[in-house]
């Protein structure tokens, strides 16, 4: 019988990313591709995120997310646009507590990479395990770079990119940091 989680999952949504991983402190967590039912449980992501781990996420102070961000953050089609999230059930609950998402922008032939680990949950290897993942995903679909704005003072991003053996360009841009990522030197 179909999971109620499942109702209402795209014909093409990725079930071949789903994967199960151990983390440093021996907690195990789903990281799977990001459903359209996701909506409120990245809304209470958020709450439960802190306001610096919000500002290097957004750069920028965000309290609620808008409904137009919720459609572009869960309705994708898997391929230019892709969100791998790391899922927790807590009390029986599902919690979403990492996300990492690109979304490769027609215009200007650039695809942007963002990600955000819940405050608790970082320094246990989540952001390097679910990077890669989605490094290797963008490189299925035919994306060989990522792009990004950073907060300068934010060493965890270029930590993991070179835990991931990739190679990057920093440049300061209006005193934030632009990165650019070469996916084809990452590791497998
Ligand atoms: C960046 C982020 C996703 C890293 O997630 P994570 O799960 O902590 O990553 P990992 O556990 O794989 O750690 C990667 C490296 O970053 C370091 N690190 C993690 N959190 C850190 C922090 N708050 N300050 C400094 N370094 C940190 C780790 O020590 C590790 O380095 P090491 O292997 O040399 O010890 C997380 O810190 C986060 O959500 N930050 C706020 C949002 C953000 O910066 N997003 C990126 C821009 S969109």
């Amino acid at each position: 019988m179909e999971s109620v989680a499942n109702i209402g999952l795209p014909d093409d949504y990725p079930y071949e990313y789903e994967e199960w991983i151990t983390l440093k402190n021996a907690r195990r967590v789903l990281l799977r591709p990001i459903k359209p039912s996701d909506r409120r449980l990245l809304v209470e992501l958020l709450k439960r995120l802190s306001p610096q781990t919000i500002y290097r996420r957004f750069l920028s102070n965000v309290r609620q997310l808008p409904e137009e961000w919720l459609d572009r953050f869960t309705l994708l089609n898997y391929k230019s646009d892709f969100a791998l999230v790391a899922a927790t059930q807590e009390s029986g609950e599902e919690r979403i507590i990492a996300v990492c998402r690109y979304h490769y922008n027609i215009h200007t032939d650039n695809t942007e990479i963002a990600f955000v680990v819940q405050d608790d949950w970082q320094g246990l290897g989540l952001g390097t395990k679910i990077a890669g993942n989605v490094v290797n995903i963008a490189r299925k679909n035919d994306i060989h770079q990522f792009e990004g704005m950073l907060d300068p003072t934010n060493e965890a991003v270029t930590k993991i990119f070179n835990h991931l053996g990739c190679s990057y360009k920093l440049t300061l841009k209006g005193g934030f940091f632009f990165i650019l990522i070469d996916l084809d030197p990452c590791e497998q």
